[in-house]
């Protein structure tokens, strides 16, 4: 049996073939996980991770159960590694959205039935297998720049550009770095996967010649109490018209949502990339079913 905590534990194959059952599936929808179920286990807020599980079972012929971390007795103390072996003994597939990847890893532990990282702080994954598929279909390859906070977003797309051997050029503010274990698998990857990457502190400079920019809020879930310090921390990180013109012509914008305008993106280059990121959160719905079906056919 195998979880999806992180990207980590795939090979470019797996990854590829995985995007590309979901193009597969967004053509031709077919109830491939008939009766399965699926527990759904929210510490934070989803608007396109709760619908895109949701949808993706009940479209294969399944069923979700929605369960936010506030009602199980797990906020009264219930250890996670209890909580892991009655839910996963209940069902099919678990996933999770924690503030600590440690409670994935815990509960993936103990679980029988596969468990799935909708987002921790480290690791956003199934927003990555979606940007892929989203590439893919605006026949975008693999020369990106990702502008934004060294959190979860900033560290799946770096292990997922090492494995598919992309150029990646990361561009943080001062001070912000990314976590030595994640940077140092990263280049252990590239090594074998001719994967380039660059790390700057100048926006300019990452988004110059890419065909694909990305960018994620500056105060992510959790964070709202630094709100005021990290507004400062990325001044002039914005991905305007002006930063967006070094990029290559016809370069696609993506952003995993929700978008803050005038923060990291501003209003006229959202709207004007709105096309590709609304087919790009949709394109969750997809991956998300083939995520499942993989998992599936991995018990066997
Ligand atoms: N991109 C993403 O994961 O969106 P939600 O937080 O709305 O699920
Ligand atoms: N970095 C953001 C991603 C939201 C999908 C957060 O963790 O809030």
């Amino acid at each position: 049996m195998r979880h999806f905590l992180s990207l980590k534990d795939f090979s470019k194959e797996e990854i590829l073939a995985l995007v590309s059952h979901a193009a597969a599936l967004k053509k031709n929808p077919q109830k491939l996980l008939v009766d399965k179920t699926l527990a759904m286990i929210f510490e934070k807020n989803s608007t396109r991770t709760r619908m895109a599980f949701e949808l993706a079972i009940t479209q294969l012929g399944g069923k979700a159960l929605f369960l936010s971390a506030n009602d199980l007795q797990l906020s009264r103390g219930e250890p996670i590694k209890d909580t892991a072996r009655v839910i996963g003994g209940m069902v099919d597939f678990v996933m999770l959205r924690v503030n600590r990847h440690e409670s994935l890893e815990e509960f993936a532990k103990y679980s029988k039935a596969p468990v799935i990282n909708a987002l921790s702080d480290l690791y956003h994954p199934t927003q990555i297998l979606g940007d892929l598929l989203t590439m893919q279909e605006f026949q975008k390859e693999g020369k990106i720049a990702f502008v934004g906070d060294s959190n979860n977003m900033c560290h799946s797309w770096l292990i997922a550009a090492s494995i598919l051997g992309f150029e990646i050029s990361i561009a943080l503010p001062k001070n912000y770095h990314i976590r030595p274990e994640i940077l140092e698998f990263a280049k252990e990857n590239a090594k074998k996967s001719g994967a380039k990457i660059t790390l700057t502190n100048d926006k300019f400079e990452a988004i110059k010649d890419k065909e694909v920019v990305i960018t994620d809020t500056w105060i992510s879930m959790g964070e709202e109490e630094q709100k005021e310090q990290k507004i400062k921390d990325f001044e002039g990180f914005i991905i305007d018209k002006e930063a967006m013109s070094v990029a290559k012509k016809d370069a696609i914008l993506l952003h995993c949502l929700p978008a803050y305008r005038g923060y990291e993106v501003s209003e006229e280059l959202f709207e004007l990339h709105s096309e590709v990121i609304f087919e790009e959160a949709r394109n969750r719905l997809f991956v998300v079913k083939a995520l499942l079906c993989f998992l599936e056919r991995e018990k066997r």
